[in-house]
């Protein structure tokens, strides 16, 4: 089978296709041929070495695929032959609270990941695809989107007529965006460009802000809800973005802490925190059992993730490259 693997050093260049023998399915576990991948942010850092610098090499990366099930192991009872499936983005975070066990089997990095023909994976590291998602739609569930159904959903408790801040038009970010519209929330939305605010705002958005010609986004959020401050913030800016957010937040309101795509440290003026009683909860993806419920949810509103782009198998780089830039909107996918 063809994959890619990250060998011998980090870095793009060190992203290189390989010939491995087909793995074969032994008890308990399915064979996926993959046919589609979505990248994450996560997926770009460890390929460059930033996301875990311990990782050992070499390492099949990217979290998140679909494809159909060619085999099947012995003792397989709820997946067949024909089946189609993506990744669960830590198999070992079925139901509950995480903990560092559950989480230590990530697809991706510590463990070889998607960007491969073939996986052979345990049973319960797959979960059906949404009926009327194609596989290049699906890919794109088992991180991005689950990561934003946990904050707004299980964690965030979003209510009709809530209002959500959101930062960016990524992948999280746009489905965060989605997932807000069919609870019958409000969207605020950041972006570098006007043009991405357009497109987000046919999905639904209803006001958006140019975080580049506006810094003060926080204060336009904040005038926007008759100056009491919005009702949940999805943070994934970091350290660039952290303090806005907590200045953007209603008294008593919450901040799903997700990124940090613009720094991980920095000064912050924690008095916000405090007087305005904001409750801050990290984010990290979801469990299968959250995968389903989501599934269930976007299978019912016949939700559509929003692809940006698809590359074919021979333009990894590429991809990588494209989400590198900044310049997508919603997800990046590779077909295999
Ligand atoms: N905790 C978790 O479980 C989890 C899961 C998934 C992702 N994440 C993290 O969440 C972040 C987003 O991931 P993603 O996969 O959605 O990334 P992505 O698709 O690459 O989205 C990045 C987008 O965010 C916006 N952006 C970039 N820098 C920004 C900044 N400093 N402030 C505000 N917005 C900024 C840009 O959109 P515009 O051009 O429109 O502004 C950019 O295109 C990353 O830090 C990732 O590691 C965490």
């Amino acid at each position: 089978m063809k994959a890619y693997q990250i060998r011998g050093q980090f870095g793009l260049d060190h992203l290189e296709a390989v010939d491995l023998p087909d793995p074969t399915p032994t008890a308990g576990e399915v064979l996926v041929r993959v046919r589609a991948v979505s990248l994450n942010y996560r997926d770009l850092l460890m390929v460059n070495g930033q996301y875990n610098p311990r990782q050992k090499l070499p390492l099949i990366p990217c979290s998140d695929g679909a494809g159909e099930v060619v085999a099947v192991g012995a003792g397989v009872v709820g997946t067949k032959v024909g089946d189609r499936v993506t990744s669960v983005f830590a198999p070992g975070w079925q139901a509950g609270e995480p903990s560092r066990a559950k989480l230590s089997t990530t697809l991706g990095g510590p463990v070889d990941g998607l960007l491969t023909e073939l996986r052979a994976l345990p049973e319960h590291a797959v979960a059906p695809v949404p009926a009327h998602l194609s596989f290049d739609e699906a890919s794109t569930l088992p991180c991005a989107a689950l990561t934003a159904w946990r904050s707004l959903v299980t964690e965030g408790q979003l209510k009709p007529g809530d209002t959500v801040l959101l930062q960016g038009t990524g992948g999280v970010s746009i489905f965060a965006l989605q997932i807000a519209r069919l609870i019958g929330a409000r969207v605020i939305i950041t972006s570098s460009e006007d043009a991405k605010l357009a497109r987000a705002r046919e999905l639904g958005a209803a006001h958006g802000i140019n975080r580049k010609t506006s810094p003060d986004w926080h204060k336009e959020a904040r005038a926007l809800t008759g100056g009491l401050g919005v009702d949940h913030v999805v943070e994934v800016g970091g350290a660039d973005t952290f303090e806005r957010s907590l200045q953007a937040v209603r008294m008593g309101g919450r901040v799903s802490a997700i990124g940090v795509l613009g720094g991980n440290s920095g000064p912050i003026n924690l008095i916000p925190l405090l007087m305005q009683s904001i409750r801050v909860q990290g984010i990290l993806v979801g469990s299968r059992e959250e995968l389903l419920e989501m599934n269930r949810a976007f299978e019912l509103a016949k939700l559509k993730p929003v692809v940006d782009r698809v590359f074919e198998l021979d333009q990894v780089r590429e991809a990588f490259a494209h989400m590198a830039g900044g310049k997508h909107f919603g997800k990046i996918v590779i077909r295999v």
